[in-house]
């Protein structure tokens, strides 16, 4: 019997989500390697659609060099579907998202489509948010007090490096990654995050959360409704 790798499961869950995209129309397109499945297969029905929006450089990228119209997320309304990976997911269909720190535009187009589809394999599937490390964008110089502020919830926060430099975001910013936490009420604390001075954007997606999950597993696509 053969068995799926998880860069088998992201390809499913990839294609899959093709049933989603509404012919004729931009669609929402996240970022990531999950993401970057569900691209290659847009790409085959890309004379179907009028384009895409894109959360991230990379996605805008990968997307225009398959010959995939990108729009600014300003040009359009309101997109019927937005799809794109996630770090963690609950049975709620609440999110951890930002590992590829692209979480504030993730956000701004999530808010932008009627319907969210998360693609992701089943090991992003949790009880309870906070075991991925939280990423939080920030504006720079309020940095150390965030960091300070989730020490006192319990969490060890650090700026995230890359090649030994503060990571910058594609809007400028820094990202925080915080472990430690226990994410019982994503509602209640995205609305507080949120409200700290500096901070950018929480990923947490709770106000944001899928409306369908496409969890890819070993017995195949199994397809949650939140
Ligand atoms: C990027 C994200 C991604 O959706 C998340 O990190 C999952 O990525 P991958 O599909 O590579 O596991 O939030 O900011």
């Amino acid at each position: 019997m053969s068995t799926l790798s998880q860069d088998d499961l992201k390809t499913l869950v990839g294609h899959a989500a093709l049933k989603y995209v509404v012919l004729g129309e931009v669609v929402g397109v996240g970022t990531g390697s999950t993401v970057n499945k569900f691209i290659d297969a847009l790409a085959t029905i890309k004379e179907q659609i009028k384009g895409a929006v894109s959360s991230s450089n990379a996605s805008t990228e990968r997307l225009k060099a398959l010959g995939i119209p990108v729009f600014d997320s300003n040009e359009v309304d309101e997109l019927a579907v937005y799809i794109d990976g996630a770090d963690e997911i609950d049975r709620q269909g609440f999110m951890i998202k930002g590992g590829g720190a692209a979480l504030t535009r993730e956000k701004i187009i999530a808010s932008q489509s009627k319907q969210f589809v998360c693609i992701a394999d089943e090991s992003k599937l949790v009880t309870t948010l906070g075991r991925f490390p939280l990423p939080v964008e920030v504006i720079p110089m309020a940095a150390q007090r965030i960091i300070r502020q989730f020490r006192a919830m319990g969490g060890e926060a650090q700026i995230r490096l890359r090649d030994g430099q503060p990571l910058v975001t594609d809007n400028g910013q820094h990202i925080v990654d915080v472990t430690g936490l226990q994410i019982t009420d994503p509602l209640k604390f995205e609305t507080q995050v949120s409200q700290w001075p500096g901070v950018v954007t929480v990923g947490v997606f709770a106000f944001q959360k899928a409306h369908v999950c496409l969890l890819g597993t070993a017995q195949g696509v199994q397809t949650l409704t939140f």
